[in-house]
């Protein structure tokens, strides 16, 4: 049994202590309001495939090898009893001009040619999927594109962490000095680059903005699978929740540690959503929030050993929630000595090293 510590409580953090403290090693995990940060604010798409592009083919593999633990992870974090809401839904993908439907036949072609399970739609047909949506020109439907409600997630990892006996720290931890244990994790997201000379300028906040809305009465209800748009260039999306909530997100540029709501980018996402789905115009609108993504180099995060019993597990980029079932394996096996999973190889912070050389 090892005695491991967490810097950070995001979907990263909380997924790893929950599993390591399973396995019976003992946990103590810092931040001063675990469960908030990016991973309160996200949208909770599990959307490996429809995220992916090409020359990203390790980004794909990674999330996918997360999607398949997904469903085992979500049953075993319900049976500690709060069930994290993976929704069974998938997700359709439409492209609004032939700008964005070209951008859309390029994802198309691309998860063809690695045998994905896409279907090629017409607008029209996009339309039967989902009858509210407005006037598109073709989409793409991707049945195995998931979502997980984000916030009830946070709280059944919450939960299980404090029922296996994880040990909760409100201090804000800013260099590794101040912590002591056999093994130190750090996974304080955008933050992370703060505390490993190697992370210093490898990951890096990337803000997004995002609304929470909710039919009025007599309102079309939201769509029944998620839904991603291309609005003249611009990405969007409309996660639906169990709930009748329809999240909207979302922004994504640099604006350093800044975590406030610009009206910019609320009216960005409500001109872009009401183009693809005309309906939420007269839904209420019940928060606006921003979170910072942990950006990295490249499109893959930094998952394994920085060396001195420190394990780097940060830079999730748009992927933290999709990624934890895989990281938090990642982990348990460094703690057991073991390999990590295949898929988890190219993302290793050796790649740091290397940069260095050259
Ligand atoms: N995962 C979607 C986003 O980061 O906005």
């Amino acid at each position: 049994m090892s005695e491991l510590t967490i810097i950070g409580g995001g979907v990263i953090g909380l997924a790893a202590a929950w599993r390591a403290a399973v396995h019976g090693h003992r946990v103590s995990l810092y931040d001063p309001e675990p469960g908030r940060g990016a991973s309160w604010v996200a949208g909770g798409m599990l959307a490996p495939v429809t995220e992916a592009w090409p020359g990203e083919e390790d980004v794909l593999r990674l999330g996918e090898a997360s999607l398949r633990r997904w469903p085992g992870f979500a049953a075993e974090l319900a049976a500690e009893g709060v069930d994290p809401g993976l929704a069974a839904h998938g997700t359709l993908v439409v492209a609004l001009d032939s700008a964005d439907a070209g951008q859309l036949d390029i994802l198309a072609g691309f998860l063809h040619s690695l045998g994905r399970e896409v279907e090629s739609l017409t607008g029209r047909a996009a339309r039967r999927v989902e009858p509210g949506i407005g006037s598109v020109r073709s989409g793409l439907l991707v049945p195995g594109d998931l979502a997980v409600d984000n916030r009830k997630l946070l709280l059944a990892l919450e939960h299980a962490c404090r029922r296996r006996g994880v040990t909760f720290h409100s201090t804000r931890i800013d260099t590794l000095e101040e912590v002591r244990a056999d093994a130190v994790m750090l996974a304080a997201g955008a933050w992370t680059g703060r505390l490993h000379p190697l992370l210093a300028d490898a990951v890096r906040p990337l803000k997004g903005e995002i609304l929470r809305l909710r039919p009025r009465r007599g309102c079309l209800p939201p769509p029944g699978n998620t839904v991603r748009a291309l609005v003249e260039g611009r990405p969007i999306y409309l996660v639906p929740r169990e709930d009748g909530e329809l999240v909207l997100g979302a922004t994504q540029y640099e604006a350093g540690f800044d975590e406030s709501v610009a009206a910019r980018g609320v009216r960005e996402l409500l001109e872009g959503a009401e183009r693809v789905f005309p309906a939420i115009a007269e839904y209420e609108l019940v928060e606006t929030a921003a979170g910072l993504r942990a950006g990295s180099l490249d499109a893959l995060p930094f998952v394994g050993e920085l060396g001195d019993g420190v394990f780097a597990a940060t830079g999730h980029h748009r992927n933290g929630l999709l990624m934890a079932p895989v990281t938090a394996d990642a982990v348990v096996a460094w703690l057991a000595g073991e390999a990590p999973p295949d898929e988890v190889a190219a993302a290793s912070p050796a790649r740091l090293r290397e940069r260095e050389r050259v």
